[in-house]
């Protein structure tokens, strides 16, 4: 049922503070700002490292879960595609463990990938939405992820879910690896837990975004760039485009601009530039200034800070509000969930059963 909702997608789009909640609070216990910490068949604390694998918008997922494994827990992150990671033969030390993410749990690549983690004999979790599936029977602990159905072929509401799911374990590991302190660990819950208000600001942005996808419905080619975890956010924003407006996409490093894409750009190719008031905000922005010195129209998705200190023109600027950087990546994939939404709408695609596109991938 769509409810009041044209599409089973916007429907999805909709619920997102809701099923983030739901999924944090399952991991985190707010009131005592800590990481929960049900039994688990590996110890973070004695972990070399994790591998992550995974395909499209769980991939996506992983990538982002990278950095914050990375950055707070100190734990290094092997991350593939699992169609690659199968036929890869990467060696497994001791002491690593395997992380598959799925929305379905029956993605044939990510199954079979599983299942040589399972033969190299390392402790396997899954990062799952429908519990009653293969790759959760498969793995010796399930991580859920409280999302509900998801009816839209283009993921929205599993991938938020996945990376409120991943970001608390990042927390966890960084507590129990002591890379954080209690405090930290608290202010992090406490951030964390702001994540569903954020997200309903997100969608309150609807009404420009419908305004961008407008335009953004002309064009033939769009580029994203993005830093850190803005650059899977960028891929994945190249994604959705692709896969319902059937506008050609490609996500980037900020960075590797200059190592091709650049010569693409012209005021036929909008680049959308997803680049929160973070760290590395002033690297993305000369990388805008490239971009707007060659005539490219710059969408920009940022937060006040970061619109007040970017001192570019842009083709529109969308701002959210400033947040925690943790928080970030969740919240930033409504905008750009949104604006595919939208653009696709304007193309009158068929948003929800996208043309060549399965809901589960069981073949490989
Ligand atoms: C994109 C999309 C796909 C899936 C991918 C993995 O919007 O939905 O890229 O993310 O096919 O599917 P699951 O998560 O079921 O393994």
């Amino acid at each position: 049922d769509k409810g009041n909702h044209r599409h089973f997608m916007e429907k999805e789009i909709h619920e997102q503070p809701e099923v983030i909640s739901h999924t944090l609070s399952h991991y985190l216990d707010f009131a005592e700002g800590k990481a929960k910490r049900e039994s688990l068949p590996f110890d973070f604390a004695k972990l070399d490292r994790i591998a992550i694998s995974a395909c499209g918008t769980a991939y996506l997922a992983g990538l982002v879960s990278k950095y914050w494994f990375e950055r707070y827990a100190r734990l290094p992150v092997d991350i593939d595609v699992a169609s690659e990671f199968r036929y890869r033969e990467m060696p497994m030390p001791k002491a690593s463990a395997a992380f598959f993410v799925s929305q379905s749990g029956e993605t044939a690549d990510t199954l079979a990938s599983l299942r040589y983690c399972r033969a190299e004999g390392i402790p396997i979790g899954a990062i799952v939405n429908v519990q009653e599936s293969t790759i959760a029977r498969e793995s010796d602990c399930v991580f859920p992820t409280l999302a509900g159905p998801e009816i839209g072929v283009a993921s929205t509401k599993a991938f938020t879910c996945q990376l409120s799911v991943l970001a608390a374990l990042a927390v966890r590991a960084a507590s129990e690896r002591g890379t954080i302190s209690a405090q930290e660990e608290k202010q992090l819950v406490r951030e964390l837990s702001e994540t569903p208000r954020y997200a309903t600001q997100a969608l309150k942005l609807e009404e420009q975004i419908d305004r961008v996808g407008r335009k953004l419905s002309q064009y033939k080619h769009v580029l994203y760039l993005g830093r850190g975890t803005n650059y899977p956010m960028a891929v994945e924003g190249a994604l959705k485009l692709k896969e319902i407006s059937y506008i050609h996409a490609e996500g980037y490093a900020a960075g590797e601009l200059k190592h091709g894409p650049i010569a693409l750009i012209d005021r036929d190719m909008p680049v959308i530039v997803i680049a929160p008031h973070d760290r590395v905000f002033d690297k993305t922005v000369s990388n805008m200034q490239e971009v707007a010195a060659r005539g490219g129209k710059i969408i920009l998705i940022t937060d006040k800070e970061g619109s007040r200190r970017a001192g570019i023109e842009t083709f529109e600027t969308i701002v959210l509000p400033d947040m925690p950087e943790i928080i970030a990546p969740i919240v930033y994939a409504l905008p750009v969930q949104m604006l595919a939404y939208h653009t696709a709408v304007f193309m009158g695609t068929d948003v929800d059963q996208p043309r060549n596109l399965a809901k589960s991938v069981t073949v490989e």
